[in-house]
């Protein structure tokens, strides 16, 4: 394409996926002739998920828009249209409905210049798919998932869906992966606190950068997600100033309870037990993300080898045994650590020679 490096048919069916969104598409056969017209017979082996794609826009049923252009995005990067598949994803994030912009404006607004100092906004990569999660967790994130996705309807029966999250667990096993991924699954914006933007020298300053902050977000469909979410409490030593930070947060959380349910808080910590009872109760769902179990580990190294065209040569077990106590940040580097040593020790390198050396050294 037309000057950034998509294929022709890769440009028509990214376009046609905008227009749909921005529903520019009113007559539906018009629409399906449309995009039949844009691709050859080889890309016609779509067409269950162009269909999909109709009707779901048609419908109105995200969560089927959703799921259709996912499996778009993992056709076209099975295709190696990577360039495409990226751009897809960035498209379902950015043009979310936002139903409940007030006329504020944007993060571009003027209005809301300073709220870039405030919170750092990204598209989410990282999937839910992608994460190592137990059953249990899997599920809790699901039904939140669920709930969030068919607010309406539950709001036609009186009722809100949840949304405020709290993740604990020590470093490197998934908090901020977590929080991601959820904003990915539900198509929506992740805006993470910026607390050197926030936190001044001023405490009323501080409170008033806040509910701003707080403000701006309950006009979109988001997740707000405080990572390290002790620290904000223990920003000062003296107990003067512990206790205005204590206000501080009491006000914080009486402002998180008045946020709309589409905004979906979601916290981290790795201390949780710096939390005191008010502000557990504030988070409807809680989820520790703990270490990954002798079973899980076996799982990684399996997976691991599934990507890689070369086996380490030594069984799975093994690595479990040697790892475990180890986060999921630490094992996923250390394999990776070991296939790149095998990388660069090519044509000679020896995976399995470098993995028993790689586990030798492991304390
Ligand atoms: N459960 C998991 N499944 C898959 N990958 C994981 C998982 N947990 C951690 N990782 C990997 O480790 C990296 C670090 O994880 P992440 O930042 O989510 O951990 P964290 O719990 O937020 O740690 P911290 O407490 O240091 O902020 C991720 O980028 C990801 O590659
Ligand atoms: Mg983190």
């Amino acid at each position: 394409m037309k000057g950034d490096g998509v294929g022709d048919n890769e440009y028509s069916l990214f376009y046609s996926l905008k227009e749909l969104e921005s529903n520019k598409f009113v007559h539906f056969t018009g629409f399906i002739t449309y995009l039949c017209e844009q691709f050859n017979d080889e890309s016609m082996a779509r067409s269950d998920l162009l269909i999909k794609l109709v009707q779901s826009g048609s419908s109105g049923d995200r969560h089927l828009f959703k799921k259709t252009v996912q499996a778009i995005i993992a056709e076209e990067k099975g295709k190696h249209h990577h360039q495409l598949a990226s751009k897809l994803e960035d498209v379902i994030i950015d043009n979310q409905p936002k139903p409940y912009i007030n006329g504020n404006g944007s993060v571009n607004g003027s209005k809301n210049l300073q709220v870039e100092k405030l919170l750092h906004k990204s598209n989410p990569k990282f999937a839910l798919k992608d994460l190592y999660l137990e059953q249990e967790i899997s599920t809790a994130v699901s039904e939140f998932v669920q709930e969030q996705f068919r607010s309406d309807f539950l709001r036609s029966h009186g009722l809100e869906p949840r949304h405020r999250i709290l993740l604990t667990g020590v470093p490197g096993n998934g908090k901020t992966s977590l929080a991601e991924a959820i904003a990915n699954e539900l198509m929506i914006p992740f805006y993470r606190v910026r607390y050197d933007g926030i936190i001044t020298s001023y405490l009323g300053e501080t409170a008033s950068r806040l509910s701003k902050l707080l403000e701006f977000v309950s006009q979109e469909h988001c997740v707000l997600f405080f990572d390290e979410f002790d620290a904000i409490g223990k920003e000062r030593g003296d107990t003067h100033e512990t206790g205005e930070i204590k206000r501080l947060v009491n006000s914080l959380l009486l402002q998180m309870d008045e946020l709309p349910s589409y905004v979906v808080v979601i916290a981290a910590t790795n201390h949780p037990e710096l939390l005191d009872k008010a502000v557990w109760r504030r988070f409807q769902i809680k989820i520790e993300l703990g270490k990954p179990s002798e079973k899980a580990i076996q799982q990684v190294v399996q997976d691991f080898e599934k990507r890689f065209p070369k086996k380490f040569g030594i069984a799975p077990v093994q690595f479990a045994k040697k790892l475990t106590g180890r986060s999921y940040s630490e094992i996923i580097d250390f394999l990776l650590d070991i296939q790149r040593k095998y990388v660069l020790s090519l044509p000679e390198g020896n995976l399995k020679a470098i993995a028993q050396s790689q586990l030798k050294s492991v304390k």
